[in-house]
């Protein structure tokens, strides 16, 4: 998490840093900090908060090199002191970093034994220690020692008062360069760059960038040349286009997405794919993404009746796994960044698992591991919550199981993708009434069967996190096992039950918690009986969709709630507190 930008130019550069920082504000806004360097000073400026905030405090200071940051707390309290850049104790470098130094409290300890004095509680300032520890000729040679000192994860850009670069190193976390022979910049994300090619650091390189100019190194110091790669412009813009949040333009988005994905899916060479031969399959992922995943396992059940397990990919880690020859591992992860998945699928290559990966950005590390990869194509998601990427996961998932079952299943399901994508288009619903009342509650339990439980899952988890609503979810039949003991009067429950086999037992269920002072709001495929109206506060039938996407259909209206809740409480739904979009760290 933390976005890192840098720029060199032959004009000022405070526009284009900050318009930097902005675009990668999801991986982390609780602080942000720019560096300038000017004559032979460097010029820090840091604040509590977003990068709004300071862009308002930057009045008078510019400069045609400087280095940003946009923080996501690890190490040390969200404050002015510890957020970048991070100055050494001689005030010669400037870093920002990005990323996770393990051995820090080492560093720190023998440095202070030399007399060092630390002056923030981040892990960074080891940093900018060691870069000022050795009186090098060659500021380059401070940065390929400091590196060879370091343990974790990093990508960090650092600047000297006395010469015109910036220096930048990777090793576990994500980094880009660009340049257009004027223009120099580094940044967490090629998002940050005008549109054009840009080049990917892989680990264990560095770079110095001066004035219209980029010279990468790798760790022994030897210069190394790089390959430029392509700007993928999906349609889809990483601005609000007059919607008040990226939420919501995410979530009308969501048809446009699922049409691409046919587009793309239909033209696609699944030769290989539907070579494939397993017994088993594990799918990996985070938060949405496992939520994804659990869909997916159902699929591959349901579809291919074959045994497939869903599992979080940080119990996934440390978890003991039976894969062997026979087992497809499929890895999920809308950034492609999330440390937990990564770590994941490195666990498992050395074994002789396939390994298949979607991911929704294309220059990921995740999208350049396992044996195939496959795009959910949903352009840029802005807001931490996952909304218009979690329905293109399911439906990349729907399309990949059914082309392994037969080349007609492909195209059945291509045509059903392109059904409930026309079927989200007429679904944005007001959904007012429902989110006041849904907004005066602090704790709201979703419940489900089958397919149905894992939409309570993903709706349980979007509310909570930009309504900070305590939201849990459970099997429909579970109830009665624990959970009505919370159940007391006014207690809202939200029902999914768009399965017709399972909707009378669901329904038992909800009615038992009502029973006991619970108040239903459902979300159906059927339509009610007349009587069964008086027992529910709330209920939204759905557009006729194929069964097994009728968990997309129903996220819809429950991320639209969750949006709307969010308006109530006057939050802020694309920067939920102690959130950021790219986990990147354990
Ligand atoms: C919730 C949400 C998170 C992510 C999770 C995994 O709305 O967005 O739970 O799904 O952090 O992220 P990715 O998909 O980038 O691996």
């Amino acid at each position: 998490m933390c976005g890192i930008v840098a720029v060199i130019d032959s004009q000022p550069v405070k526009k284009t840093i900050i318009g930097g920082l902005k675009k990668i504000q999801y991986r982390g806004y609780d602080s942000a900090g720019v560096c300038f360097k000017s004559d032979l000073k460097l010029v820090t400026i840091k604040v509590k908060g977003s990068v709004a905030k300071l862009e308002t405090e930057l009045n008078g200071y510019d400069g045609e090199i400087a280095i940003g940051h946009t923080r996501w707390a690890t190490h040390g309290q969200v404050c002015e002191k510890n957020a970048h850049p991070i100055l050494s104790s001689d005030k010669n470098w400037a870093v920002v970093h990005n990323g996770i130094i393990e051995n820090y409290k080492e560093i720190v300890d023998e440095r202070t034994s030399e007399g060092e004095c630390f002056f923030t509680d981040t892990d960074t300032e080891v940093i900018s220690s060691l870069l000022s520890a050795n009186d090098f000729e060659d500021n380059l040679r401070s940065v390929l020692w400091t590196c060879k000192q370091l343990k974790g994860s990093y990508a960090f850009c650092a600047i000297n008062k006395s010469d015109n670069h910036v220096y930048a190193a990777k090793h576990k976390s994500p980094l880009y360069a660009f340049c257009d022979g004027k223009m120099s910049m580094f940044a967490s994300d090629p998002i940050c760059f005008p549109k054009g090619d840009y080049y990917k650091f892989e680990d264990d390189e560095i770079c110095k960038m001066s004035k219209g100019k980029l010279e990468f190194f790798n760790f022994k110091g030897e210069k190394i040349k790089k390959t430029l790669q392509k700007y993928q412009n999906i349609n889809s813009s990483a601005d609000l286009n007059n919607f008040e949040h990226f939420m919501l333009k995410e979530i009308y988005e969501t048809p446009d997405v699922l049409d691409r994905v046919c587009d793309v899916y239909e033209k696609l060479d699944l030769t290989a794919l539907k070579k494939l031969k397993f017994s088993s399959v594990k799918l990996v992922g985070c938060g949405t993404a496992y939520h994804a995943c659990l869909m997916g396992a159902e699929f591959f059940k349901r579809i291919l009746n074959i045994d497939a397990e869903a599992v979080q990919a940080s119990e996934f880690r440390y978890g003991k796994q039976i894969i062997g020859s026979h087992s497809l591992c499929v890895f999920v992860s809308q950034s492609g960044e999330t440390a937990d998945t990564i770590a994941a699928l490195e666990k498992i290559s050395k074994k002789k698992a396939k390994t298949l990966v979607i991911t929704n950005v294309p220059h990921s590390t995740l999208s350049q591991m396992g044996d195939m990869h496959f795009s959910t194509c949903a352009g840029p998601e802005i807001c931490v919550a996952s909304t218009k990427a979690y329905c293109s996961q399911v439906v990349v998932l729907y399309l990949l199981t059914m082309a392994l079952k037969s080349e007609k299943h492909f195209y059945q399901a291509l045509r059903d993708v392109r059904k409930l994508s026309e079927q989200i288009q007429k679904f944005f619903i007001n959904i007012s009434p429902f989110a006041e009342e849904i907004a005066k509650h602090d704790k709201v339990f979703f419940i489900g069967k089958g397919i149905d439980y894992i939409t309570a899952l993903e709706g349980a988890l979007k509310l909570k996190e930009i309504s900070y609503i305590n939201c849990n979810s459970f099997p429909a039949g579970e109830l009665k096992h624990g959970v009505l003991a919370l159940v007391d009067e006014g207690t809202p429950i939200i029902v999914v039950a768009t399965d017709e086999k399972l909707y009378e037992k669901t329904m038992n269920s909800a009615l038992e918690a009502k029973s006991r002072g619970g108040k239903l709001f459902v979300i159906s495929s059927l339509l009610p009986q007349a009587y069964e109206l008086k027992d529910f506060e709330m209920c939204m039938t759905l557009p006729k969709v194929p069964k097994l996407l009728r968990g997309v259909m129903a996220a819809i209206p429950l991320q639209l709630l969750s949006y709307k809740v969010c308006m109530i409480k006057g939050l802020n739904p694309d920067m939920p507190r102690n959130l950021a979009k790219s986990v990147t760290v354990e």
